[in-house]
């Protein structure tokens, strides 16, 4: 079984992957970590050299040509459903998680601002409007996943029942 966990910016996709990777014994791919890897550059520089158009293009190779082992828990980045059918395809692919917190939680959550490019020098004003308006914008690919989850406080075990697995 192939998991993929969607969700905004600092809603915790990474760790959650991780512990959920333990829980069900099986690997765990962070795909913005994939794309570090393979272009040799942070996301911030690519962004700065490339422009967004260009990463989201590549995230979306990514997504559809990585060599997924049959059982594994896959983060993905926050804009990645958002984009080219990304969001069919993981529904076809696997089963996809949407791990949803309110816009303030997330701010509070937002430390390392600097290795996002799209909030990079916000402050917390700025970054709670900013956060309000994608929402608006992405939920409608967000709620797309079989399964919601309140990511605040969410226990991996609840999950792991919840994928019925
Ligand atoms: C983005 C989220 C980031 C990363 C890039 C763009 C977004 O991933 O892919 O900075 O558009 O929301 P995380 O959700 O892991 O921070």
């Amino acid at each position: 079984m192939k998991v993929f966990l969607v969700g905004f910016m600092g809603c915790g996709k990474s760790t959650k992957a991780k512990q959920l990777a333990q829980k069900l014994n099986c690997s765990v791919i962070d795909l913005d970590a994939v794309i570090v890897a393979q272009t040799g550059k942070s996301i911030a520089e690519y962004f700065a050299e490339h422009g967004e158009a260009a990463f989201r293009q590549l995230e979306n190779e990514t997504l559809k040509n990585y060599p997924y082992p049959p059982n594994c828990v896959v983060a993905t980045g926050g804009g990645l459903p958002c984009f080219f059918g990304n969001m069919d395809w993981m529904n076809t692919n696997g089963k996809t998680v949407y791990l949803q917190m309110q816009p303030a939680q997330l701010v509070s959550r937002l430390h390392n601002r600097q290795k996002r490019p799209l909030i990079a020098n916000m402050n917390d004003e700025q970054l709670l409007t900013f956060i309000e308006m994608k929402l608006a914008e992405r939920n409608p690919f967000y709620t797309k996943a079989q399964h919601s989850v309140n990511a605040f406080d969410l226990d991996v075990g609840d999950l792991v029942e919840m994928l019925g697995e």
